[in-house]
């Protein structure tokens, strides 16, 4: 059988990350899909609370300890075909996750089998996040309307690509290129850092990031949208990305904003049980569409100039 692993991330905090997740993860179960949702907000879990399901003694933590391999930490919720991996919610016992660990998750995930695999990432471009992210077979950042979260995923975008350079470069001319970034910020020039024009005039950075980059798009999802400008938003950060980043994104889609999201998750009901003829769950119905074909969509690879 084969899988998909699916990244959920943010630049920020708070932007529905969770929600999405869970969302997505009970849309593709209600398609029939077998699903796996993992919780890995290391510095505080919700996946259960959006599931509307009490929190598991065994959680992540217990893998990142080495004392449990992730097929014994599996749960089933009360949604058929939808299992879930519970989060580290004893904060207290909070420990770090390093890159390997990381990929060490994704090597078990894979010998699952499940169809569908969720990973509800905390925020921020954190080496392990990125790390998350490059071996997911599809990655979401998702962004609000609001400016801090839409200045938070310029960052995101920024942090991945330096990241895929500094695999791809000397350290030395990858060290360069991170002093002109800070300078330029430090310029307060107005606009974002072209890296493309930056990686055109110096010579000691290869290429060949960019050819991987535009192979495996990121996809973007804008929550809480409040208006058609909002939604429209997607489409200026892609805009953006291409111009100055030469990054090609995928704007997957949106999802407006709904009074009763927090109703559900107050009541512990999750809101495409509560609520499944709704606007918004037209909308999980089509962004989950969109990312099951999304394998198709790969960008081939087009001249750097
Ligand atoms: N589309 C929406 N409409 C209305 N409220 C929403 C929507 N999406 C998320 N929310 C609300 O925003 C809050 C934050 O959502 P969520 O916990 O999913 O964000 P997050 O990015 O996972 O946060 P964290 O960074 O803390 O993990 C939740 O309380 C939820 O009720
Ligand atoms: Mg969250």
């Amino acid at each position: 059988m084969s899988q998909k692993i699916f990244a959920v991330g943010a630049g920020k905090g708070g932007v529905g990350k969770t929600f999405i997740s869970s969302s997505l993860a009970l849309t593709l179960a209600k398609m029939n899909h077998s699903v796996l949702i993992i919780d890995f907000d290391l510095a505080g879990a919700n996946v259960h609370t959006n599931l509307g399901i009490e929190p598991h003694n065994s959680s992540i933590q217990s893998f990142l300890n080495n004392e449990a391999a992730l097929v014994n930490l599996l749960q089933t919720t009360s949604l058929p075909r939808l299992s879930m991996v519970q989060g580290v919610w004893q904060e207290w016992e909070h420990s770090e996750c390093s890159s390997d660990q990381g990929r060490r998750m994704i090597e078990e995930i894979r010998k699952l089998p499940f169809e569908y695999v969720i990973i509800d990432l905390g925020p921020g471009a954190t080496p392990l996040n990125l790390e998350i992210f490059a071996q997911a077979d599809e990655k979401i950042l998702i962004t609000n309307a609001e400016p801090t979260s839409v200045e938070k995923t310029y960052r995101f975008f920024e942090a991945w690509i330096l990241n895929k350079i500094s695999e791809n470069s000397t350290p030395e001319a990858y060290l360069q290129l991170k002093n002109t970034v800070k300078e330029f910020r430090a310029q307060k020039k107005k606009g974002l850092f072209s890296f493309r024009k930056y990686l055109n005039i110096n010579a000691g950075i290869s290429f060949d990031h960019f050819d991987e980059l535009l192979s495996q798009p990121l996809h973007l999802i804008v929550n809480g949208c409040r208006s058609h400008q909002d939604q429209d938003l997607g489409f200026g950060i892609k805009s953006v990305c291409n111009k100055y980043f030469d990054l090609q994104i995928d704007y997957l889609g949106h999802v407006d904003y709904d009074n009763a999201v927090w109703h559900s998750i107050i009541n512990r009901e999750p809101f495409l049980i509560a609520k499944p003829f709704t606007k918004l769950s037209a909308q999980f119905l089509s962004l989950a569409k969109s990312l099951i074909q999304s394998e198709n969509h790969a960008i081939g690879y087009k001249d750097v100039v």
